[in-house]
C-alpha cells in the first residue's frame, strides 16, 4: 500500500526521500513522486512504475530544497500513471496521501461548481482543492488542514508542504500508519520506520487524530480536538531487516497478525448497509448481463483455488447460480465448455500465476466475461480482466499466503451479496444481515488470534510428526485443504486435507497412534456437525491424536479431542474465515520450531510465473 516519506533540514531533500521511498518499496506500489520545494517554488517529480524510474527523472534533472515530501503509490481511484502519482498540487499546494476518501465524489462535484479543475482520477487531489481554498479563505497551514480533513470522510495519512508557508510540513493521520522521525537540525515523517532508520533511531508514533507542525528544528503535535499533546518518543534498535518486518521473526507471522486489518480495507467503502448492496469500483456488468448469467467458473491455483471452492459455496447459496472450481492448470489443457453466458473469475494474490492467467485468457477467448479478484493492482491479471475487484490486503512477502486467502474469502463473499442482490435472489433485508455479519469478521480474527499460545504448545507436541491429516466438511473442507498445504509447504511435513465423508474411502488407512488429525469442528449446520464428530471418533478408535478446532462453548467435542482449539463463531459460510487462522499458525509454529526457512521454504516461489 501506499508509503509516504517527509524531510526538512539543511540537506537536499530530494535523494533523502527518494532513498526512504525505496524502504518501503516491500508495501507495493505501481508509482512513485516527490515534491520539493525551494523558497516559493515547487517542484514536483513523478513517474510510473518501479522507483528507479523516479530516481532516474530526478537525477536527470534535480528538484533543489531542503524540504520536500514523497509518495510511493499503490492504485486505489484510477490507474498507475504519472498523473495519478502522488504528490497531487493545487494553488501552491502539494500533497501525499495514504488511504481513500470515501465522499471524494461529493466532494470533486462541490469543488467543480466552484471552479476548481482536477488533473488526476484520484480520491487524494480533493486533499490538495481543499486546503488551497481554506488558506485564501486566511487559515494557516495547520488550521487549513484541519479545516480540510473536518470535511472527509475516509482514512488518511497526509503529508502537505505549500509554497506560502515553505518552511514546515504539516501531517496529520486517521487509520494509516504514519510516524515521525527525530533528528539535529532535521525531522522526518513517514509511514513506516524502515524509511527513516538510516537518519536517525528516534521515533514518535502519531495517534489518531493527530496532526503535527514539523519544522528543521522543531515538532508539534496537537490531538484531534487541536490541544498540545506530548507523544512518547522511542528509540528503535531493529536492524532495517527486521524493522520492515515490523518487529515480527517472520513476515508470514506479521501477515497473519495483519489479517484484522488486511479483511477490514477489502470491506471498506464497498458495503452499503442501508440499501443491501455491495460496491466495487469499476463495476460494468449490467443487472441485465448478470440476470442472463448461466454459470461462473473459477479458476486458480493454491490456496487460491481453496478459496475459490469456499467461494463456490457463498455464491451458490446467496447468488443460485452454478459454480465450478478448476484448477487453473487442468483447465487450460482441456477442452473447456464455455459460453458468453458464463463468467470466469480468476483469484490470484499476485495476479501473475502462469497457469491462471493462461486458463483466464482462454476462458476470455472463448466468451466468457472475465472478472479477476486480486491483489496486485495492474498486474497481468487485472490488465486482462473486464473487471477487477481488489482484495486490498497489502503487500504478502512471506511465500505461505496467509492474508490473501483471508481477504479473497471475504471478496468472494462480498461478490456472492453482490450477484444475489442484481439477480434477486437476496431480499435487501437479507443482504444487509449478510453485510453485518461480515463486519464482525475483523474483531473475529482478532480475537481468533489471542489463540497463538495454545497453538504453539501443539506445535511443540507434534512437530516431529511425518504425516498430518486434515478433515472438514461443507465450507470446513476447503479449510481442511488449506490448513494441509499451509503446513506442508513451510514445515516439509506430509499433510492431506480431505472431505470429512471421504475418510472412510482411504485415509483412514494411515491412521494409527503416531497419526495427529486436525479436525476442523465448528458448530454450523452445513458443517454437518454430528458427522464429523462421527470422524472423530473413528479416529480416536483407531488411536490417532483429535486437533479439534471448535467454537468457544463445545464441551461435547473438547470431551473427545485430545487438544482443543477455540474460535468465535461466525456464520456458516464466513466460519472459514475465522477458522483458518489457527492452521496459519499451526503450521508457522511447526515450521519454526524445526528451523525452516519460513518465509522463503525451499522449491517455492512467491509468485509462479512459469508452467
Ligand atoms: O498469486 P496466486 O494467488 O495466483 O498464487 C497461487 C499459488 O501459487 C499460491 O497460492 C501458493 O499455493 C502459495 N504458496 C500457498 O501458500
Amino acid at each position: 500500500m501506499c508509503g509516504i516519506v517527509g524531510y526538512v533540514g539543511d540537506k537536499e531533500s530530494a535523494p533523502i526521500l527518494v532513498s526512504g521511498l525505496k524502504k518501503l518499496e516491500y508495501r507495493g506500489y505501481d508509482s512513485a513522486g516527490v515534491a520539493v520545494m525551494n523558497r516559493n517554488v515547487l517542484n514536483v517529480v513523478r513517474a510510473t512504475g518501479k522507483l528507479k524510474n523516479l530516481e532516474t527523472r530526478v537525477q536527470t534533472d534535480v528538484p533543489q530544497g531542503t524540504i520536500g515530501i514523497g509518495h510511493t503509490r499503490w492504485a486505489t481511484h484510477g490507474r498507475p500513471s504519472d498523473e495519478n502519482a502522488h504528490p497531487h498540487t493545487y494553488g501552491g499546494v502539494a500533497v501525499v496521501h495514504n488511504g481513500i476518501i470515501e465522499n471524494h465524489l461529493a466532494l470533486k462535484e462541490e469543488l467543480r461548481s466552484k471552479g476548481h479543475h482536477f488533473s488526476s482520477e484520484t480520491d487524494s487531489e480533493v486533499f490538495a482543492h481543499l486546503i488551497s481554498d481554506e488558506l485564501k479563505s486566511g487559515l494557516d497551514l495547520p488550521a487549513a488542514v484541519r479545516a480540510a480533513i473536518a470535511q472527509v470522510k475516509g482514512t488518511y495519512a497526509l503529508a502537505v508542504v505549500t509554497t506560502s508557508d515553505p518552511n514546515r510540513i504539516v501531517c496529520t493521520k486517521d487509520s494509516s500508519p504514519m510516524v515521525l522521525g527525530l533528528g539535529q537540525g532535521q525531522n522526518f515523517v513517514a509511514s513506516d520506520v524502515p524509511a527513516l532508520l538510516e537518519h536517525t533511531r528516534d521515533f514518535v508514533y502519531m495517534e489518531e487524530g493527530d496532526l503535527a507542525v514539523i519544522t528543521a528544528s522543531n515538532v508539534d503535535i496537537y490531538g484531534r480536538t487541536g490541544q498540545k499533546v506530548n507523544r512518547p518518543t522511542r528509540r528503535i534498535d531493529w536492524t532495517p531487516m527486521m524493522a520492515e518486518k515490523g518487529g515480527h521473526k517472520h513476515f508470514m507471522h506479521k501477515e497473519i497478525m495483519e489479517q484484522p486489518r488486511a479483511v477490514a480495507d477489502t470491506l471498506r467503502g464497498r458495503m452499503l448497509l442501508s440499501e443491501g448492496d455491495v460496491h466495487f469500483e469499476g463495476w460494468n456488468l449490467s443487472p441485465e448481463k448478470v440476470r442472463a448469467l448461466t454459470k461462473i467458473t473459477i479458476l486458480a491455483c493454491g490456496t487460491s483455488w481453496h478459496s475459490g471452492i469456499a467461494g463456490k459455496a457463498m455464491i451458490e447459496s446467496l447468488a443460485r447460480l452454478p459454480v465450478e472450481v478448476e484448477l487453473a492448470s487442468e483447465f487450460r489443457y482441456r477442452d473447456p465448455i464455455v459460453e458468453p453466458s458464463h463468467l470466469a473469475i480468476a483469484i490470484s494474490q499476485s495476479g501473475e500465476t502462469a497457469d491462471t492467467l493462461a486458463a483466464f485468457k482462454e476462458a476470455k477467448a472463448r466468451g466468457a466475461t472475465a472478472l479477476a479478484l486480486c491483489n496486485v493492482i495492474g498486474s497481468a491479471m487485472t490488465r486482462e480482466a473486464d473487471i477487477t475487484i481488489l482484495t486490498n490486503a497489502g503487500p504478502e512477502i512471506g511465500v505461505a499466503s496467509t492474508k490473501a486467502f483471508t481477504t479473497q474469502l471475504v471478496g468472494l463473499y462480498l461478490l456472492a451479496v453482490k450477484l444475489g442482490r442484481m439477480r434477486g435472489t437476496l431480499t435487501v433485508k437479507a443482504a444487509q444481515e449478510h453485510l453485518t455479519a461480515l463486519t464482525e469478521i475483523p474483531k473475529m480474527i482478532e480475537d481468533v488470534l489471542k489463540c497463538e499460545a495454545s497453538v504453539k504448545r501443539v506445535a511443540r507436541e507434534f512437530m516431529n510428526a511425518q504425516d498430518f491429516l486434515f478433515l472438514g466438511r461443507g465450507p470446513m473442507h476447503p479449510v481442511a485443504l488449506e490448513g494441509a498445504l499451509k503446513l506442508k509447504e513451510i514445515s516439509y511435513i506430509h499433510a492431506e486435507g480431505y472431505a470429512g465423508g471421504e475418510m472412510k474411502h482411504g485415509p483412514i488407512a494411515l491412521i494409527d497412534e503416531k497419526m495427529p488429525v486436525v479436525v476442523i469442528a465448528p458448530k454450523q449446520p452445513h458443517v454437518a456437525y454430528e458427522k464429523i464428530i462421527g470422524n472423530i471418533e473413528e479416529v480416536r478408535a483407531r488411536g490417532g491424536k483429535v486437533i479439534a478446532i471448535i467454537d468457544e462453548d463445545d464441551a461435547h467435542v473438547a470431551s473427545l479431542a485430545d487438544h482443543v482449539i477455540r474460535i468465535p463463531a461466525a456464520s456458516a459460510l464466513l466460519a472459514p474465515v475465522v477458522a483458518t487462522i489457527p492452521l496459519q499458525l499451526l503450521a508457522y509454529h511447526v515450521a519454526d520450531l524445526r528451523g525452516n526457512d519460513v518465509d522463503q521454504p525451499r522449491n517455492l516461489a512467491k509468485s509462479v510465473t512459469v508452467e
